[in-house]
């Protein structure tokens, strides 16, 4: 069935890269339940094909997302709330065997910004604001924005995000360590892209291996990573890549 509010395409030159693109740009890209209905099975799709190696998430037009949809969220009661129907789909996104980079350009606020806290890097261009500003409508950041968020900046600055509402430009962002990279808004996709076709690359287990033990940090006790991570690394010793990958280098030095 085709997407109505996104876009999914391959790369012409490397299709193991995927860009899935927001696209309700004439109301900044909120995300609504149908859209979360059709990311949902794009992410499912992608899992089941088991050939991307690594996807890029954006909006179409000048804005990631602003948020949620608010005209939704006004309908919304306790018993829908709890069916976590956007924590579902940024569960999927973060535990997405291949890593997702965010392409943000404009607004990326509320589910926006959670949706980006969900991938594994993210990349603004200078146009690029952030924030949680849920306290202004009454609720919090339900998305996983109480707890991804601290966990990439830090306590103290997600409080101030999250109590005060403020919206940060890209800049700041950066400073905040929120951003992996700030860079002109027409390089928007070309660095996303650069950085993806380098991980490309990379041992294709390995990278996945990589986001799984880097996925437990944020979980697991230190004792239990470091046993994930030990157990991670002995299928790794075993894999044909990992062979192939040291033979290569060992018989290039002998030329
Ligand atoms: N949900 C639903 N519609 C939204 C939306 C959202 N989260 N964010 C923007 N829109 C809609 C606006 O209602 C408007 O629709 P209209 O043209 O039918 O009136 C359209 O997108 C353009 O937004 P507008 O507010 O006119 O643009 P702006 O440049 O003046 O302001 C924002 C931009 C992002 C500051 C403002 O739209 C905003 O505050 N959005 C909500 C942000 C938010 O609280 N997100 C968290 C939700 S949990």
């Amino acid at each position: 069935m085709a997407y109505q509010l996104i876009s999914v395409l391959r790369d012409t030159e490397d299709p193991r890269l995927v860009v899935v693109s927001l696209k309700r740009p004439d109301v900044k890209n909120a995300i609504n339940r149908a859209m979360v209905a059709e990311l949902t099975r794009a992410f499912d799709d992608l899992r089941d094909g088991g050939d991307a190696g690594c996807v890029i998430l954006t909006g179409e037009g000048p804005d990631f997302a602003a948020g949620a949809d608010i005209a939704e969220l006004r309908e919304r009661r306790a018993l829908e709330s709890l069916a976590a129907i956007n924590s579902a789909l940024f569960a999927r996104i973060e535990g997405f065997a291949a890593p997702v980079i965010a392409a943000i350009r404009g607004y990326a606020l509320g589910g926006g910004c959670e949706l980006t806290l969900a991938c594994d890097m993210r990349i603004a261009s200078e146009t690029a604001q952030f924030g949680q500003p849920e306290v202004n409508l009454g609720i919090i950041p339900a998305a996983g924005g109480t707890q991804r968020l601290p966990r990439i900046v830090g306590l103290g600055r997600a409080k101030e995000l999250v109590l005060t509402g403020a919206i940060i430009d890209a800049q700041e962002a950066l400073r905040i360590g929120l951003v992996n990279r700030v860079v002109p808004d027409s390089e928007l996709m070309g660095a996303s892209r650069k950085m993806a076709l380098t991980i490309l690359k990379k041992g294709p287990l390995a990278v996945r291996m990589a986001k799984a033990a880097l996925n437990q940090s944020a979980r697991m006790s230190l004792d239990s990573g470091l046993a994930f991570e030990s157990t991670a690394q002995a299928l790794l010793f075993e894999s044909d890549d990992k062979m192939k990958r040291m033979t290569d280098f060992l018989q290039k030095k002998k030329k």
